[in-house]
């Protein structure tokens, strides 16, 4: 065999072995790519932040009468003394100030310009025009879930804006 034909082999030889090395990180390109978007298909469920479903906990790490404050979500979750679950957005109907639940006075105080909320939500006081809003809640496997993309105005407290366990 001649030295050229020689060379020109190994340069073939190259060739195939840098195309099957590029074929091959395209299929595990391709590979991780399907994974990670069944991962995120799988997953919003469980790992949501604000705007989408947001998991609150386990039904019974929330004992009947209490608040609770979701952060992630920007909500409160209230379970009433029923054992139903009832989750208010944070945000003041007034002019949208986060409004703190007040455990000494027993409600949500906007610090902004004083609106009042009680337990359900309701106005108590102060220039707000409606109540909290609400959003969907949902019980799965004894995991509450909240909607935090579907929030609901109302004018008034309704029993079936909660969901019973
Ligand atoms: S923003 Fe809450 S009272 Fe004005």
């Amino acid at each position: 065999m001649s030295e050229s034909k020689a060379k020109q082999e190994k340069q073939q030889l190259k060739r195939r072995q840098f195309l099957a090395i590029a074929w091959g990180a395209s299929l595990a390109g391709l590979g991780g790519g399907l994974l990670a978007s069944l991962f995120k298909f799988i997953q919003p469920v469980t790992a949501g932040g604000f705007g989408g479903i947001v998991r609150a906990g386990r039904v019974d790490e929330f004992p009947p009468g209490s608040v609770s404050h979701i952060k992630a979500g920007r909500f409160y979750l209230h379970r009433l003394e029923d054992g139903s679950f009832l989750a208010l957005w944070q945000r003041c109907t007034h002019l949208g100030c986060s409004v703190p639940w007040v455990e000494g006075e027993n409600q949500f105080h906007c610090p902004c310009h004083g609106s009042l909320f009680d337990l359900k939500g309701e106005v108590q006081g102060g220039p707000a025009p409606r109540p909290l809003d609400v959003f969907p809640v949902t019980i799965t496997n004894g995991e509450v879930f909240v909607d935090t993309g579907r929030s609901m105005q109302r004018s008034r407290f309704e029993p079936d804006q909660t969901t019973q366990v």
